[in-house]
């Protein structure tokens, strides 16, 4: 019987890659990800510059996907694993159960539907990294994703709530309509929290050797572009 993995390849520096994620990815017939999931595990499924679905040297079958081509990737891993004794790994980076149950629910449907295994291995999340950076601690903490498709007003209550109650949040933002300035705005214009009383620390990139931290106050974060590889870790002052 076929089996497939949903493998948690980190934040996307080589050194936060398990070696469970790395043994399976090696063994794997088929890996399936997005480009910044593949290039974090480049050493292991060789060069990936210029891939596209290409058989690569290990005689790894390399599959990259885009917001646009996963259905049509999926239904077609589906095809080649049915009936079949293969092994497929789908990458998702940091942690599959951190602001990837959109896909990762369907995928865990779609492939027992199709009676293929389905089992997820955990990875390192892009917010342990930046709770770790920041010395906060997770369980003292408010995890929040904005990085859903449609409504983020329960999200945004949760935040505002969290915030009041004198919790310190770590949250993705959503690119491109709520990034940190936004939040800012949203947190003092919309819900009247001060934002003298609060520290930021933004990360960007963490894990890469573009990684670049911004601290500051929640009322002078900085009116600037950021990254989509961002974090933002809010803890109050007093
Ligand atoms: C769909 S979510 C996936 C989160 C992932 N499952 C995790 O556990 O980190 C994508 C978001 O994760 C965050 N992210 C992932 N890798 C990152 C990195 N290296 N640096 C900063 N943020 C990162 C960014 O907010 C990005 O927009």
């Amino acid at each position: 019987m076929s089996k497939v993995y949903l493998v948690g390849v980190g934040p996307g520096g080589e050194g936060y890659i398990t070696d469970i994620a790395r043994r399976l990815i090696e063994r794997a017939d088929i890996v399936v990800g997005y480009k910044h999931a593949l290039n974090a595990v480049r050493d292991v499924v060789n060069s990936i510059d210029g891939y596209s679905n290409s058989k690569m040297a290990k005689g790894k079958d390399v599959r990259i996907i885009t917001l646009k081509t996963q259905d049509d990737v999926y239904a077609q891993v589906i095809d080649d694993l049915k009936g079949k004794d293969k092994v497929c790994c789908i990458l998702f980076t940091g942690d599959p159960d951190f602001s990837e149950s959109e896909i990762v629910d369907r995928l865990v449907t779609l492939f027992a539907g199709n009676g293929v295994e389905v089992e997820i291995i955990p990875g390192i999340s892009s917010v342990q990294v930046a709770a770790a950076r920041s010395k906060i601690a997770i369980d003292k903490s408010t995890l929040i994703t904005f990085h859903i498709t449609g409504s983020i007003d329960r999200e945004k209550d949760t935040l505002a709530n969290a915030l009041r109650a004198g919790r310190s949040v770590i949250l993705l933002p959503r690119p491109w309509d709520f990034m940190p300035q936004h939040i800012a705005r949203f947190l003092m214009d919309e819900k009247g929290i001060d934002a003298n009383c609060f520290s930021v620390d933004i990360y960007e990139n963490l894990t890469l050797s573009s990684e670049r931290v911004t601290r500051c106050t929640l009322v002078d974060i900085p009116d600037r572009e950021y990254s989509d590889l961002c974090v933002m870790v809010i803890k109050p002052m007093y």
